[in-house]
């Protein structure tokens, strides 16, 4: 039976590579035959990364762009498409985590967070649609947040909540129209997993309140995430755009 995850031959641009999710997504997509691009703000902290791809006996291209900046998305896209020669899956996963209520956060936090969760969403996937839709073909996978369909009382996190709840609906709009070009998007809500943007998290007073609210009574690991990630990158999902997948251990199933 033909293997529905396979991604042989198809390259894969991730985004925040970095960082845990971001580390480990890329990972899986290799882990499936991918070759990967790997983009965060230095080339340096992409290395344990590139070294993991590489491992796993793929190809990997480690390049420094600010997905909040047009004009280094576009120098990083074109030096894909010059390494690779094609692009097919696009893992919007860069992101940064802002506490705060709306009587606290300063303008220009608030700016800070929706240039690098939402506008880089709109960059990157401007600059590599144009590619795909030459392919009729492509993959563009949002990192979203329970945090997009759910407030919080454990922490005001407001321009963290617009944020997500931005990446949620323009994945609806974006998969809908991008689907008669054969171009799926999808986003992944994830609650809460280890990285470096969540290990302040990782105390025995947030833990508990978190274990308690969350029904399967625990944070995710960090490998829960690939199957969403495979699926959507692959044609296991060649029916379904628009949507987000909560994986959350139940967190938005109550
Ligand atoms: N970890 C969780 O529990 C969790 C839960 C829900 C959603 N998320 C989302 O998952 C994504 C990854 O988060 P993570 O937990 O791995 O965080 P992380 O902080 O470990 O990684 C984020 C990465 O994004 C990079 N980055 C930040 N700004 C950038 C920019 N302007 N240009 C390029 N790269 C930039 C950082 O350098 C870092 O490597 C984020 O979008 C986050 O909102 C995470």
């Amino acid at each position: 039976m033909r293997n529905l995850l396979d991604l042989s031959g198809k390259v894969a641009v991730v985004t925040g590579a970095a960082g845990g999710i971001g580390a480990q997504l890329s990972q899986a997509l290799a882990g499936q035959g991918a070759d990967v691009a790997l983009l965060d703000l230095s080339v340096d902290e992409l290395d344990t990364t590139r070294q993991q791809i590489e491992s796993q006996g793929r190809r990997a291209l480690p390049l420094r762009c600010d997905v909040a900046c047009e004009t280094e998305i576009a120098a990083a896209v074109a030096s894909i498409l010059e390494y690779f020669g094609r692009l097919d899956i696009l893992v919007n996963n860069a992101g940064v985590a802002s506490a705060g209520s709306v009587e606290e956060l300063a303008e220009a936090e608030w700016d800070r967070v929706m240039d690098i969760n939402v506008k880089s969403i709109f960059l990157m996937s401007k600059a590599v649609i144009p590619a795909m839709k030459e392919r009729q073909q492509g993959r563009i996978i949002n990192m979203a947040s329970i945090c997009g369909v759910n407030g919080s009382k454990l922490a005001a996190l407001h321009a963290y909540n617009a944020s997500k709840g931005a990446v949620v609906n323009l994945t609806r709009g974006m998969g809908a129209t991008l689907a008669p070009y054969g171009i799926t998007v999808n986003a992944i809500g994830p609650s809460l997993f280890p990285s470096v943007m969540t290990r302040g998290l990782y105390q025995d007073s947030f833990l508990e309140q978190y274990n308690t609210l969350c029904p399967m009574g625990r944070p995710g690991n960090p490998d829960e995430l690939n199957g969403a990630a495979l699926y959507f990158a692959s044609d296991a999902s060649s029916y379904t755009t628009g949507q987000t997948l909560y994986v959350d251990g139940g967190w938005t199933a109550i």
